[in-house]
């Protein structure tokens, strides 16, 4: 028997790269862009079969052995106090596109844990679920600050702080959304890799970690000023705070000039505000819009290059944890 189980994709509103070094930040789940697990049983002795047909597709090749996913898998079926020689079949799709910013691999990840506990008889909390998606995200990047598989777990607009060290736990909260409010997420179709961009800011800061250090409090401090927006609903000063987010992101040289293209495309047609999301140097945008304003913004998104817009509605979805 077959047993299935969805993550959703995510974007970070706002705290990008800050907070890496300890600044908050503000992440959403994208509740209709999911990756799905799915597990089946295989003849006794013929041993872990992993298929995931959407990477190939998306232009990445076959899979290099061992598969990124078996680690994973290993951890999971440890916790599980399962054997690690299982006769199971595991295949991941994704509507998520691959290195865009918008969480594909945590939510592989998340949906993979999730689907292997339930395929085994096991409940997962949403923590336990989170722990081991960050455990095999350190092995592709190296210092994540544990945002992406924190949202994608838990499925909750979240306030993100890393723990001091890379063992230390996270502090997090849900976040209070006064008004649901509407982002269009268009993916500029470049991809970047997350740890290139993150080892990129990482030589700058190096080099100058006083001025760097100065940018990241800044971003921190606008991820406060837009906590307190979406508690009370404001989504003009909303767009004014993702506005000065970018400005900030452009200095810490992660923006690119696709991303600039989608963004002056958005404020042109009566975005709110719009910023880079994610990583950078590719992957996504997002704009904030109104009913009014968001037909004109997808078509100028798409006439500007966007190779794919997903439009949300965040505080529709309220799961508390
Ligand atoms: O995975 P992405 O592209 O959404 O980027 C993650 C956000 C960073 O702050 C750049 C890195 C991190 O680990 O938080």
């Amino acid at each position: 028997m077959a047993t299935k189980a969805t993550a959703p994709g995510k974007v970070i509103l706002c705290g990008e790269h800050a907070v890496v070094y300890g600044q908050p930040a503000i992440a959403l789940p994208l509740q209709d862009v999911r990756a799905t697990a799915t597990i089946e049983d295989r003849p006794a002795g013929t041993g872990l079969a992993i298929q995931t047909p959407d990477i190939g597709e998306q232009g990445h090749g076959p899979a290099p052995t061992p598969h990124p996913f078996a680690a994973l898998i290993g951890l999971t079926l440890a916790h599980l106090g399962r054997s690690t020689s299982v006769d199971i079949a595991v295949t991941l799709r994704s509507a998520i596109p691959i290195a865009s910013g918008m969480g594909s691999g945590a939510a592989l990840g998340a949906a993979l844990v999730k689907a292997l506990a339930h395929h085994f008889g096991a409940g997962i909390a949403p923590a336990e679920v989170s722990r081991l998606v960050y455990e095999s995200e350190r092995v592709f990047h190296g210092t994540p600050s544990g945002i992406d598989n924190t949202v994608v777990s838990y499925e909750q607009a979240i306030w993100f702080m890393r723990g001091r060290t890379d063992e230390a736990a996270p502090t997090f909260e849900p976040l209070v959304i006064k008004e649901p409010f509407t982002l269009l997420i268009a993916d500029t179709g470049v991809r970047a890799p997350t740890h290139l961009s993150v080892g990129r800011v990482r030589e700058q800061w190096l080099q100058a970690p006083e001025h760097f250090n100065r940018y990241f409090a800044d971003i921190g401090a606008l991820a406060a000023e837009v906590r307190a927006l979406l508690a009370t609903g404001n989504a003009q000063r909303l767009g004014a705070a993702l506005d000065r987010n970018q400005v900030l992101l452009r200095q810490l040289g992660v923006s690119s000039p696709e991303l600039e293209r989608l963004i002056a495309a958005a404020r042109a047609t009566g975005a709110f505000g719009a910023k880079l999301s994610g990583a950078g140097a590719g992957g996504i945008m997002l704009a904030l819009v109104d009913t009014a304003s968001c037909a004109a913004v997808a078509r100028a998104l798409q006439e500007a290059g966007a190779q794919r817009i997903v439009q949300t509605t965040v505080g529709q979805h309220n799961v508390l944890f």
